[in-house]
């Protein structure tokens, strides 16, 4: 491990996780790594939840605010949901221990834009933030941290926190240094300049993150894998998802609005986001570029196949085949990834310049084309916005994606009116389901009502769709955004009571 701690200073901070855990007391806010299960500490929040456990045992009350860069794994949200230790989290989450405790309304979450966590850090709109325990691949000779498989907030958690704890975990690859670009060129209204970069794959930073030695209070060895789940083959909806976007983006560069090369590709997590990222390589493309968030298995196969030239994110969600792949051929890769800060991978301002195709993923669509991403009838939410904000305001494209049905097709995804707006009509761009694809450019709200419901609903719920939508164009209160305000969310209510949204349980 000492190869791995290359300054002095740190290997004598060298100390226990459990010893580390007890900088953190109860009622602090603790900025920890992790995005997408990657990169994210691995001993000290789960020594911390052993403290969190004992006062509990004691009938003492020890609950302390935690900021990640997006989801992490069972080691930290899991281990610190499970005995209550959180009061408050943010920002992206996935961990279904989280998810109970928060729809439980015994866990304050705060569901921002992925981009925004830092400047609203800087801002102060989180109020101090005690401590930092941050996961790195190594220290080097300088005192600078080799980030590790994430970058996500850690920049700013590093600047920000009064004090910091490290974890240097061995098992994350040593090719890891140099693959990072950390941008210290951001700055607060009103002395911002813009961000000097034009194209994915330009270098506008440091490959190290920069550390005030005297504020770090410990050095915590781990040589534990990331999260690293499997990756399940793409269903038949997802491919019939991917065959349709694809077929979408081939008629653009027959139109001449894309060239060959299309522009830079943002895509969310997922099983239809890995369906489509195969079907890229099949549609023959060459020499494309990745402007995205999450570098997944999928990424990684086209890097290698030559269809995507490179790709910039800010986090590897790998599969342990991917990581393997990824060790294997680890020279290859590191020329062609860059992992960034989010407040930049996920930058409006680099992601309007670019023109990037965002492609994520909904729960459901109204017939308008606002879309919901994150909550299940209104009021139970699900994981969070994540950056699909970023993308879809700023892209070229925002196209999203979801099977027709859910739940056994008891549930359409396609509704009157969606339960809880992350992205609105404005935003909105392409829909795309199992059932075909709706371009909803340059159409007027009703124009997009009959593309939607012809297009993206599923048979057993079109006909409800369309009788929903001439009701409301005669009915309605206007003549613009037509609907029956009483019957809107009837759909939702009905499968909160009976598990179906249709009729009578299916008629
Ligand atoms: N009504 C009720 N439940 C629904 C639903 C709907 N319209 N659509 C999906 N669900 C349920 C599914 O049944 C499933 O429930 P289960 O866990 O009990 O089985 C769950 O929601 C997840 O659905 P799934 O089909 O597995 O979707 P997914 O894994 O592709 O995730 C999102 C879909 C929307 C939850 C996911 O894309 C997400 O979190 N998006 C927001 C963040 C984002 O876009 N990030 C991208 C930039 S990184």
């Amino acid at each position: 491990m000492q190869e791995r701690i290359r300054h002095p200073l740190f290997r004598d901070r060298v100390v226990s996780a459990d010893e580390a855990a007890k900088a953190i007391r109860p009622g602090m806010t603790v900025a920890m790594s992790g995005f997408t299960g990657a990169g994210y500490p691995k001993a000290v929040p789960q020594a911390l939840a052993a403290r969190v456990e004992q006062a509990n045992a004691a009938g003492e009350r020890f609950r302390i605010k935690v900021l990640t860069g997006a989801s992490t794994a069972p080691e930290l949200d899991g281990a610190l949901a499970k005995v209550e230790g959180m009061e408050l989290r943010l920002p992206y989450q996935s961990d279904p221990a989280v998810r109970e405790r928060i729809n439980a309304g015994t866990l304050d979450y705060i569901d921002i834009h992925l981009s925004h966590v830092a400047q609203h850090t800087w801002f102060g709109f989180f109020g101090k933030i005690d401590i930092a325990v941050v996961e790195v691949a190594g220290i080097r000779d300088d005192g600078s941290l080799v980030p590790s498989s994430s970058v996500g907030n850690n920049k700013t958690w590093l600047e920000q926190a009064d004090k910091v704890i490290l974890e240097v975990n061995r098992w994350q690859p040593e090719a890891l240094d140099g693959m990072h670009d950390i941008y210290y060129g951001t700055a607060l209204p009103p002395n911002r300049r813009p961000i000097p970069l034009v194209q994915p794959d330009d270098r506008i930073g440091e490959p190290s993150l920069r550390v005030d030695p005297d504020k770090v209070i410990a050095v915590v060895e781990t040589d534990a894998p990331d999260r690293n789940s499997a990756f399940s083959p793409p269903d038949e909806a997802s491919k019939r998802i991917a065959g349709h976007l694809l077929d979408f983006l081939a008629h653009e560069v027959k139109r001449g609005r894309l060239t060959d090369t299309l522009l830079p590709l943002q895509s969310g997590v997922g099983n239809i986001a890995n369906a489509v990222l195969a079907g890229l390589a099949d549609g023959g493309y060459r020499g494309l570029t990745a402007y995205t968030e999450v570098i997944q298995d999928g990424m990684l196969k086209l890097i290698r196949d030559g269809v995507l030239r490179m790709a910039s994110a800010t986090s590897f969600s790998l599969s342990p085949d991917g990581i393997a792949e990824f060790n294997a051929n680890v020279d290859f890769y590191s020329k062609r990834i860059l992992l960034r800060p989010q407040e930049i991978s996920n930058h409006p301002e680099v992601i309007r310049r670019l023109g990037c195709i965002a492609m994520n993923g909904m729960i459901e669509a109204d017939i308008y084309g606002n879309v919901n991403s994150t909550h299940i009838a209104g009021s139970r939410i699900m994981n969070g916005i994540g950056g699909s904000g970023d993308f879809a305001r700023n892209g070229y494209l925002s196209v999203f994606m979801s099977p027709s049905t859910a739940k056994g097709g008891k549930v359409s995804s396609i509704v009157p009116m969606v339960s809880h707006v992350d992205h609105t009509e404005h935003d909105t761009m392409v829909l795309v389901t199992d059932q075909g694809l709706a371009d909803l450019r340059g159409l007027s709200p009703t124009q997009r009502a009959k593309q939607v419901v012809a297009h993206c609903a599923h048979p057993d719920f079109r006909p409800l769709l369309q009788d929903y939508f001439d009701r409301a164009c005669r009915d309605g209160y206007g003549r613009h955004t037509p609907h029956l305000l009483g019957e809107a969310l009837s759909w939702h209510q009905r499968m909160i009571e009976t598990g179906d949204m249709r009729p009578a349980g299916g008629g």
